[in-house]
């Protein structure tokens, strides 16, 4: 199997530092061929591998729910994560996968949480789900007063990526006290995705406004980028410190 670390990153930076700062990680992409994650179950067996090579020992992994795009059903991720599972333990391998879905809010999935619909949560009945990275949906308050009549706990996946939240901070803490939780993607420390998201990761680690991490892992360009995030000091230390929520999953 193709090794996924770079030999010099590798060596640079110690174990320590090295390992995930939870053994729990709730949001990526594993399951093959039904969204932009591993394609094969050689791929989610590479990634599985990966992801435990850094510490993590569980997954709550987070297929893409798209109306028209990625329609992934419950019963499709459920039959994708048993095969996934089948193969784990052919391997003997010591990992626990569990699947929930990154749900990507649009009127599709507002009729589906108003019709009743099953909807796969995590935990104590977290819901994740991620927006348009360019405009901030008009049914984003409604959605979330919605989630909590129904007594799901809405987690928001990666709020540094959000353009239009860069330079309105104060529309994240709106979020946060109407009792929104947010996952930050471990890779916007290192800037990963941009500079603007590594600013914001910052600015919500210091707010201590990050309640879950992720990987957000879907293919090894993201392992290898995650073994360089987690050698980065200054925030990764600072985010040890915090009470993240992984480790009641
Ligand atoms: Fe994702």
């Amino acid at each position: 199997m193709r090794p996924f670390f770079r030999k010099s990153a590798f060596k640079s930076v110690d174990e320590q530092t090295l390992q995930y700062p939870v053994s729990i990680d709730l949001h990526s992409h594993l399951l093959p061929g039904i969204d932009d994650g591993a394609q094969t179950i050689e791929e989610s067996i590479t990634l599985i591998k990966g992801l435990s090579s850094l510490g993590i020992k569980k997954a709550i992994t987070s297929p893409h729910v798209m109306h028209d795009f990625y329609k992934n059903t419950p019963d499709i991720i459920r039959k994708c994560l048993s095969a996934v599972r089948k193969e784990i333990s052919k391997q003997n391998l010591d990992f626990t996968i569990e699947a929930s879905a990154e749900y990507y809010l649009d009127e599709g999935l507002y009729e589906m949480l108003m019709k009743g619909e099953e909807l796969l949560s995590f935990g104590d009945r977290y819901l994740l789900f991620e927006l348009s990275f360019m405009n901030e949906p008009g049914l984003l308050k409604d959605f979330i007063f919605q989630l909590h009549l129904k007594g799901f706990k809405p987690v928001l996946a990666h709020p540094e990526r959000y353009m239009f939240f860069h330079r309105r901070v104060e529309k994240l803490e709106e979020l946060k006290n109407a009792g929104v939780f947010f996952q930050l993607n471990l890779n916007s420390i290192s800037g990963y995705y941009s500079v603007e998201a590594r600013k914001m990761a910052e600015w919500l680690i210091d707010q201590q406004m990050v309640d879950f991490v992720g990987s957000d892992c879907h293919a090894e360009k993201h392992l290898i980028a995650l073994q360089e995030t987690l050698g980065r000091s200054k925030y990764m230390d600072k985010l040890r410190k915090l009470k993240l929520l992984n480790s009641s999953l």
